[in-house]
């Protein structure tokens, strides 16, 4: 609720009566907040359900006032709820001193000189991957980067190999989240102790999950020897006071928060790059030409990613033009001000990096796919939180300088060997904003073999 007495009051279209503007909300987020930046300015308001008022805020300063400096007055959104019975009190959802004091124990694991360390495993599991792929074939690219970004994410943070991660990961985190993204977006639904259809489906999903991640910790706990990985940091940790170790079930959800949070977006920015790629034949022969002068025909080494320039500017330019996570929400938690206007606690705010990024004051031909736009320090000549794909403050990704590396890596890796093209008869390449922004029903692409040596 808006406090008018004080200020002045941001505007919005008008919303139905009960359900307010969750409709045109749910059938097409992107549109939709995209008109409403565009019609109403830097702090738009609108209304999902009879009382939750909610402000899409597309001002750069006022993004990072929610983010940095006055990030202690807001909190995850309620929404995030919706996740717990998948990711529980892990990184993502978790909150105030309990989340510092997780994060400041997790924080070692991406620090920028153990990132580097990952860097072979991204590269090793990346050749071995593509190994199997055959000349002219088609393949569910999507499917592809999703059982990739696990293996990687399993392999570095936990020590652990995971073969075929889509099916035993992947696709059940996907159901899960199909089920939680639902009753994020209806107003009123049943709690999960009833077992209804759906309910008892979300349950058999979770409990598929649990076995697999149970296992990766007992095998753990049964080895004689720790490891300092993200899951020997985890397991090994103790309270400064009494000593305690953390729970099998606080292990699990942070462990559940690394594969979710750790896969699905880097494996989404892939295949939208190799997509953008498959579209822009002059932005893939300058990426042919930097791979084949850096790497030519050995196979890549870590130290590359500093080297490969040009590859780090597509992959900016994809989260861009597609970021993974296109919307960060917040609740207030307690009456606040931000610019000239006065919030109430509880309201809510959306910030959208989609659209954002998508901003003609800040992107020249915003709808184009031009990767030289970030040289020369393009990001220093525009406000910070123009462009956002990994959120800011702090609770700004942990792994974005793993993502961004593991990104330039197996793009390198790929297209070192193959170029991708985009199967004759595709469908036609849309978004679909679900957590992540995802192409809709995948992305069927043929792999060619470069024959470059
Ligand atoms: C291109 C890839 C990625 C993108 C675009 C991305 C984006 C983001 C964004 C925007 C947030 C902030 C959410 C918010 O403030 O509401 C976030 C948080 C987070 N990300 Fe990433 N992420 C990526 C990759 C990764 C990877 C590889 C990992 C781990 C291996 C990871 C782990 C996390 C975790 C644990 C959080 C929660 C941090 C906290 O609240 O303290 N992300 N990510």
């Amino acid at each position: 609720m808006l406090d008018k007495d004080v200020h002045g009051s941001p505007t919005g279209p008008k919303g139905r009566l009960i359900t307010g503007h969750t409709k045109e909300f749910q059938s097409d987020t992107i549109g939709f907040l995209t008109r409403l930046a565009r019609e109403y300015g830097d702090v738009a308001k609108l209304r999902l359900g009879p009382f939750q008022n909610v402000y899409l805020i597309s001002d750069p300063d006022l993004i990072k006032q929610i983010l940095v400096t006055k990030q202690k007055s807001f909190l995850k959104s309620r929404d995030f709820n919706s996740l717990k019975p998948l990711i529980g009190e892990g990184l993502i959802t978790s909150e105030k001193d309990f989340h510092l004091h997780q994060r400041r124990l997790i924080q070692p694991s991406f620090k920028k000189t153990h990132i580097s360390n990952y860097g072979q495993d991204m590269i090793d599991l990346t050749r071995e991957y593509i190994s199997t792929w055959k000349n002219g074939e088609e393949r569910m690219m999507t499917e592809d980067m999703m059982s990739l970004a696990l293996s990687i994410v399993s392999k570095t943070m936990f020590s652990t190999e995971l073969k075929d991660g889509y099916n035993l990961i992947g696709e059940p985190i996907d159901d899960a989240l199909k089920v939680a993204i639902k009753r994020m977006r209806t107003l009123f639904h049943l709690p999960l102790w009833i077992p209804t259809k759906s309910n008892r489906e979300y349950k058999e999903v979770l409990d598929r999950l649990d076995s697999v991640i149970y296992r990766i910790i007992e095998r753990r706990r049964d080895e004689a020897e720790s490891r300092d990985d993200m899951l020997g940091i985890l397991m090994d940790a103790r309270d400064d006071v009494g000593g305690l170790g953390m729970s099998d079930q606080q292990v699990r959800d942070e462990v559940m928060t690394i594969f979710l949070a750790g896969h699905d977006t880097t494996a989404t920015a892939l295949s939208w790059t190799l997509y953008l790629l498959s579209q822009h034949p002059e932005v893939e022969a300058k990426l042919f030409h930097e791979i084949d002068t850096v790497i030519g025909n050995r196979p890549p080494t870590p130290d590359d990613f500093m080297k490969l320039s040009y590859t780090q500017n597509i992959i900016w330019e994809s989260l861009r033009i597609y970021p993974p996570l296109y919307v960060l929400s917040r609740n207030a938690a307690e009456d606040v001000s931000l610019g000239n206007y006065h919030f109430k606690k509880g309201d809510m705010f959306l910030l959208s990096s989609y659209v954002m990024h998508h901003k003609p004051e800040y992107f020249d031909q915003p709808e184009s796919f031009i990767p030289e736009r970030f040289e020369n320090n393009y990001l220093k000549t525009i406000p910070p939180f123009a462009y956002f794909p990994f959120g800011g403050g702090p609770r700004v990704c942990i792994g974005n300088h793993f993502a961004v590396m593991e990104a330039v890596l197996v793009l390198a890796c790929i297209t070192q060997q193959y170029r991708i093209k985009l199967a004759p008869d595709h469908h036609e390449v849309k978004p679909l904003p679900l957590l992540t922004l995802r192409p809709k029903s995948g992305l069927r692409m043929i792999v060619e073999e470069r024959n470059n040596g």
